[in-house]
């Protein structure tokens, strides 16, 4: 990433990380007790939120990052361009985007940025340096 000419100013990031912060206590995550919340970013400026979702039917759990661009699709429209997305743990862990996330993340933003808890501290990669080769239809 070019350092010169950053996507998102250290205001928005830190911006949506708090928001992020404050998401993980909506999370239902009653069998991994692993609370995960997330902001977006949209082109338009606009903000939303998800939390992880979890099922007794482990498999259909959601994480924070879907749920939170599937609530902007709910409220927003499919007109979602993702500027930037982040995500915060309750638990100060290293968490970056399973690989679903990954790809639902690229569907509505290409070149979004995306902050993340890495091994190694706060990380910020393009969507593209995540998942690269992402799949796309059209
Ligand atoms: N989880 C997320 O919500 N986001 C991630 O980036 C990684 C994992 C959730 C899924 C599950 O509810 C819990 O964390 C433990 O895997």
């Amino acid at each position: 990433m070019n350092s010169t000419k950053k996507s998102v100013s250290s205001q928005q990031n830190e911006s949506l990380l708090r928001t992020a912060r404050k998401a993980t206590k909506h999370a239902y995550a009653p069998y991994s007790q692993f609370r995960v919340g997330a902001a977006l970013l949209t082109s338009k400026g606009k903000v939303f939120t998800g939390c992880n979702v979890e099922n007794a039917s482990y498999g259909l759990s959601n994480c924070a990052e879907r749920t939170a661009i599937f609530a902007a699709i709910a409220q927003s429209g499919p007109g979602l361009n993702i500027r930037a997305i982040a995500m915060v743990n309750d638990q100060g862990l290293p968490c970056s985007p399973c690989g679903a996330c990954r790809q639902v993340i690229y569907e509505f933003g290409p070149d979004a940025t995306v902050f993340f808890q890495s091994s190694k501290g706060w990380k910020e990669n393009h969507i593209t340096e995540l998942l690269p080769e992402g799949f796309r239809l059209k």
